[in-house]
């Protein structure tokens, strides 16, 4: 299956991908995780996403574009893959179009995460992600480590996104309000939209997005 994960920063993509992509079989493709690797490495690419991150605003699409399409010609994502966090504005949509296009393929749905901002500003300010991975994803009261400060994956150390302060995730919000939710309309005109309520335990929220997937196919 080849599907889109859209919703506000904080809504629990991430958290979703990767439980989503081992029950479909399909590698988890996080624009955001592949440019946190790239900052943790040091890369060039790194250094010019970070400052674009760090302020909350979009990274340039043209660079966004090329990461994204150099992963998704990986082979492991060549029978389907789950996209989290890209396409993240219409440009990108159109891009995407484009590059599936050519390979002859289509996408099957974008899920579509429902989180009242409330929620989302709880979420974003308990979130503790592993400095080795950043899809390795906690939460102090929601979904707390076992140990405090350390990963339940690899035992990595877990720490505060630098994006996730108060005023960068107002700045956050508000980019995706102006320039991501336009794709949801977008992708509607193709029929592939099915929005969930992403509130409740994080299973149940799976198995709402595995319905949803399954139902209106
Ligand atoms: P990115 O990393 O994609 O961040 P985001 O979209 O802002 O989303 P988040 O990672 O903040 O949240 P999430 O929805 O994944 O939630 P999570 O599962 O962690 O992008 C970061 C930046 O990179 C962008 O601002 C931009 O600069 C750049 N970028 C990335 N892609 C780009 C693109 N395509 N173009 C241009 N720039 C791009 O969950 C949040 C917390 O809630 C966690 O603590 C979790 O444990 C908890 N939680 C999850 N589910 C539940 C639940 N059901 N109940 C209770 N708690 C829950
Ligand atoms: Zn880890």
């Amino acid at each position: 299956m080849r599907i889109v994960l859209v919703g506000p920063p904080g809504a629990g993509k991430g958290t979703q991908a990767v439980r989503l992509a081992e029950k479909l079989s399909v590698p988890h493709i996080s624009t955001g995780d592949l440019f946190r690797a790239n900052i943790s490495q040091q890369t060039e690419l790194g250094k010019l996403a970070k400052s674009y991150m760090d302020a909350g605003n979009l990274v340039p699409d043209e660079v966004t574009i090329a990461m994204a399409k150099d992963r998704m010609e990986q082979p492991d994502a060549v029978g389907g893959f789950l996209l989290d966090g890209f396409p993240r504005n219409v440009s990108q949509a159109e891009a995407l179009d484009q590059l599936l296009q050519t390979e002859g393929i289509t996408l099957d749905a974008v899920l579509d995460l429902e989180v009242p901002e409330a929620e989302v500003v709880k979420r974003i300010a308990g979130r503790r992600i592993c400095r080795n991975d950043s899809s390795h994803v906690f939460h102090v009261t929601y979904s707390p480590p076992k140990q405090e400060g350390v990963c339940d994956v690899c035992g990595g150390e877990l720490y505060q996104r630098d994006d996730d302060s108060e005023e960068t995730v107002r700045k956050r919000l508000e980019v995706y309000h102006t320039q991501t939710e336009p794709i949801i309309d977008y992708y509607k005109s193709q029929g592939l939209v099915r929005t969930i309520s992403a509130l409740g335990p994080v299973d149940e929220v799976t198995e709402r997005a595995l319905d949803a997937l399954k139902r209106e196919k």
